[in-house]
C-alpha cells in the first residue's frame, strides 16, 4: 500500500497536521517511506501515524531514520529510577514498579512543564529537530496535546514587529519555565543548567519559510532588560497561540504523532492524575545551535 498523507481539519485555515496511512511501523521503513515522511514533515510539521502497536525498539528504529537521537537526561529522574532506555523519554506519570508517582512527587512536578507551551530542547544548545511521541495507556478523559504552528505566526506579524525581532537572540532555561510554576532546583541543579543563546526567528530549511523560536524555556533577549523581554515574549506567545494557529490531538491508544520543533510549540492539557497516562517519545536532535544555521 502507498504511504499517504490527507491533511487533518483543513476547513479554512492552513493546515499543518496530517493523517498518514500505508505504513506499519512494526517494518523497517523503505529509503522511498522515509522521504516520503520527510517532505511531508516539510509541508505539515505535524503527522499522525493511528494504531501503530509499536514496542520501544521499533520507535527507536524508526525515529534514526531521520538522524541521530537525544539522550533523554532529566535533571530530576536519576539515572538509577529510569524505567526506559536513555534514548526514549518517560512522557509519564509512573515511577519505579510502574506505580502512579504520588502529587507531591517531584519527577511529576518537573514534568508538568510540559504544560506550557514550548519546543523540545530549546534548553539544550543544539534543540530537538523531531520528536515522536507514542501513545502506550491514556487516561479516559482530558490529556490532549496541542500544536500551534510558529511558521503561520511568524507570517501574520506586523512588518514593524518582524523588524523589531528580526535578530533578536533569546537565552532559554529550565529554570526559567519549571520557574514559572514555581517549581524549586536545587543549587546543584540549577549550576548544571546554564541558559543557552536561540535565535528568534530562524529559517526553516525544509520549507524555505520563517518561524518563531518561541518556547517557555525563553527568558531573556540578549542587549534587552529582562521585563521587557519577559513582556515581549509573552505578548509574541499569546499571539502565536491563538486558535487559528492550533491544532489539538485527541489521542487514541497506539497513534504515534511526530512534530517538527523548528516549526512548532507544543502543549500538553490537564487530566485526571490518579489516572496512568504513558506515552514515550524520542527525540531527534536537530544538526547545530540555531546560531550556526542560516537566517
Ligand atoms: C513531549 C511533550 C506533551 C504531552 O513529549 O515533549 O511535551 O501531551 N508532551 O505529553
Ligand atoms: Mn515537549
Amino acid at each position: 500500500m502507498p504511504l499517504t498523507i490527507r491533511p487533518i481539519d483543513p476547513v479554512n485555515r492552513p493546515f499543518f497536521a496530517g493523517e498518514v496511512s500505508g505504513i506499519d511501523l512494526r517494518e523497517r521503513a523503505t529509503p522511498e517511506q522515509v522521504a516520503a515522511i520527510v517532505e511531508g514533515m516539510d509541508k505539515f510539521a505535524v503527522l499522525v501515524f493511528h494504531d501503530q502497536q509499536i514496542d520501544d525498539a521499533q520507535q527507536l528504529a524508526f525515529s534514526r531514520n531521520f538522524g541521530p537521537l537525544e539522550i533523554a537526561n532529566s535533571d530530576v529522574r536519576r539515572d538509577e529510577d529510569r524505567r526506559l532506555a536513555p534514548e526514549v523519554a518517560d512522557i509519564s506519570n509512573l515511577g519505579q514498579g510502574n506505580a502512579i508517582m504520588s502529587r507531591e512527587d517531584r519527577r511529576r512536578l518537573f514534568g508538568l512543564g510540559n504544560m506550557l507551551w514550548h519546543s523540545d530542547s530549546s534548553f539544550k544548545p543544539t534543540p530537538a529537530k523531531y520528536s515522536l511521541l507514542h501513545a502506550r495507556v491514556l487516561p479516559k478523559a482530558g490529556g490532549n496535546t496541542e500544536f500551534a504552528d510558529m511558521r503561520a505566526a511568524y507570517d501574520a506579524l506586523d512588518a514593524e514587529v518582524k523588524a523589531e525581532i528580526k535578530d533578536c537572540v533569546c537565552e532559554h532555561s529550565q529554570q526559567y519555565s519549571r520557574g514559572v510554576l514555581g517549581f524549586d532546583f536545587t543549587d546543584e541543579e540549577r549550576l548544571r543548567n546554564p541558559a543557552v543563546p536561540q535565535r528568534l526567528v530562524r529559517l526553516h530549511p525544509g520549507s524555505g519559510r520563517r518561524s518563531l523560536f518561541l518556547s517557555a524555556h525563553a527568558g531573556a533577549i540578549r542587549g534587552m532588560p529582562v521585563p521587557e523581554a519577559r513582556a515581549l515574549l509573552r505578548d509574541l506567545t499569546e499571539h502565536a497561540t491563538q486558535r487559528q494557529f492550533v491544532y489539538a490531538h485527541q489521542w487514541r491508544l497506539g497513534d504515534l504523532v511526530m512534530w517538527d520543533n523548528r516549526a512548532m510549540m507544543h502543549r500538553a492539557r490537564r487530566y485526571d492524575p490518579s489516572e496512568v497516562r504513558e506515552l514515550h517519545r524520542t527525540t531527534v536532535a536537530d544538526d547545530c545551535p540555531t546560531l550556526e544555521q542560516a537566517a
